[in-house]
């Protein structure tokens, strides 16, 4: 049987972590998650604070032990004296893929012109592909639209499921010569 397709999802927020207040952008990246991915998933979520050793643990965690395909954080991006998302996240990554920040601060820039402030990355550990998102739940949305499109052969690339999307949300595009491989 083929194990289920995991995806994490981590809010960092001081607050959201102490209960101050509730978590709205991991259930905003679960509904834009479902809204584009036709292939089902398990998500698995985790809360943190603001802390670089706490968010660098949970990422390896999701990676490396819950082989989540793709990891979403939403906050901690920004310059303020506790965000410290991007930092925790290059420290775990193999490699950065700048192009997809290039591409979310890019489109965020026509939405809001304080997007120059989100110091978000993106990048692999293993097979696992892990993207930064602002905290502002509608961010969540202008950053994944940004990106999408590229995420299911990136993953493909990692030797991770074949990710389909609905076409209608998000048309992933893949090489003429990438094929789907059955289960190993
Ligand atoms: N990008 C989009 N698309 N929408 C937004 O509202 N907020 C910006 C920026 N990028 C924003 C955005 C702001 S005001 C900040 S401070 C940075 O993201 C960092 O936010 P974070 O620290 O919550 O991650």
């Amino acid at each position: 049987m083929e194990a289920p397709v995991k995806i994490g999802i981590v809010t960092v927020s001081d607050r959201a972590s102490k209960g101050v207040y509730e978590d709205k952008g991991g259930p905003a990246i679960l509904a834009e998650l479902t809204r584009i991915l036709k292939t089902p998933f398990e998500p698995v979520t985790k809360v943190v604070p603001d802390e670089r050793p706490q968010i660098a643990a949970t990422l390896r965690t999701l990676a490396d032990r819950e082989k989540c395909c793709l990891i979403v954080t939403t906050g901690g991006t920004g310059p303020a004296l506790r965000d410290v998302t991007p930092d925790a996240t290059a420290e775990i990554c193999d490699k950065v893929l700048d192009g997809f920040a290039e591409q979310m601060r890019a489109v965020s820039l026509k939405v809001v012109p304080t997007a120059i402030l989100s110091r978000q990355i993106a990048g692999t550990r293993g097979k696992s592909l892990i993207i930064n998102l602002p905290g502002n739940p509608p961010a969540i949305k202008d950053c994944l639209d940004a990106v999408f499109a590229a995420v299911p052969y990136c993953i493909d690339l990692l030797e991770g499921p074949w990710l389909e999307t609905h076409e209608d949300q998000c048309k992933a595009f893949r090489p003429k010569h990438a094929v789907k491989k059955g289960p190993a």
